[in-house]
């Protein structure tokens, strides 16, 4: 309880001085590329990120491994060179191993994020019109970089997506691990062989949110570094 009221006090306190720092940023730079010396991320930000990115990319790779012993598609099967564990035994290991940090690493994510608002205020709103106009201007090569202190709509709907799409896949993970103690959850993923295909679906949502994601930061390299040294 101790732990979880400090950590929100840190979340509250990383909030207003960076964004007072932006505005002036911004209005000092004038519609320039905002090149700010304030916290646009705050610290927590990245240290949840960065574990959920290192925990996703095991939980894929041993994942990989399991469906290798028992393909939903037999069709196809995982290069045991993009795969973790060795065998069955090793990648179950894995796969129960990082799923606590990956679930206690989310909760903290999503906590954090609710508790100071900043879920609202970076994620929220989003709607059809900014949707369309930014989709537009990105198809135009004219969707701009310049404010990374905020997401556009594309982002915002991306990082959306991707954060209902882990839940997905710990609660169809959930369902498969203990199909016969979760019996709602089984039914609300359409049966023990139907949540397999859930959670593979979402595993591809997972897998294809992170080839794009890694590529547009690629095209911004300035986001790459606000997501390690926050500013
Ligand atoms: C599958 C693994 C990953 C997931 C699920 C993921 C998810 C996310 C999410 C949800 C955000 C928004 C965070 C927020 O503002 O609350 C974000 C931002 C960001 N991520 Fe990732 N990420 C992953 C891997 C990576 C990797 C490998 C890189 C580096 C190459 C990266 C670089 C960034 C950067 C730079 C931002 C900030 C973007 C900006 O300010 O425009 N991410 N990521």
């Amino acid at each position: 309880m101790k732990v979880a009221q400090t950590l929100v006090t840190l979340a509250a306190r990383t909030r207003l001085p960076s964004e007072l720092a932006i505005i002036s940023n911004n209005n000092a730079t004038n519609h320039g590329v905002a090149v700010s010396h304030a916290t646009i991320q705050p610290v927590w930000v990245r240290i949840t990120h960065w574990i959920n990115a290192l925990a996703v990319v095991l939980m894929v790779m041993s994942g990989w491994q399991v469906y290798n012993a028992s393909p939903i598609f037999p069709a196809l099967t995982f290069p045991p060179a993009i795969t973790l564990g060795g065998w069955l035994g090793g990648a179950l290991l894995w796969h129960f191993a990082v799923m606590w940090l990956l679930v206690a690493n989310f909760l903290v994510y999503l906590g954090l994020n609710f508790a100071s608002g900043r879920f609202t205020r970076k994620l929220l709103p989003l709607s059809i019109k900014s949707l369309t106009s930014d989709v537009v201007a990105a198809l135009r090569g004219k969707l701009t970089h310049g404010d990374l202190s905020r997401y556009n709509a594309i982002q915002k709907l991306a990082y959306l997506v991707v954060i209902a799409d882990i839940a997905l896949l710990v609660l169809s993970g959930l369902a498969v691990w203990k199909s016969v103690q979760f019996p709602l959850l089984r039914a609300l993923m359409g049966g023990y062989d139907n949540a397999r295909v859930v959670h593979f679906v979402a595993m591809s949502v997972l897998v294809t949110f992170f080839f794009v994601h890694v590529v547009m930061v690629a095209l911004v390299p300035r986001s790459l570094l606000l997501m390690i040294r926050g500013r």
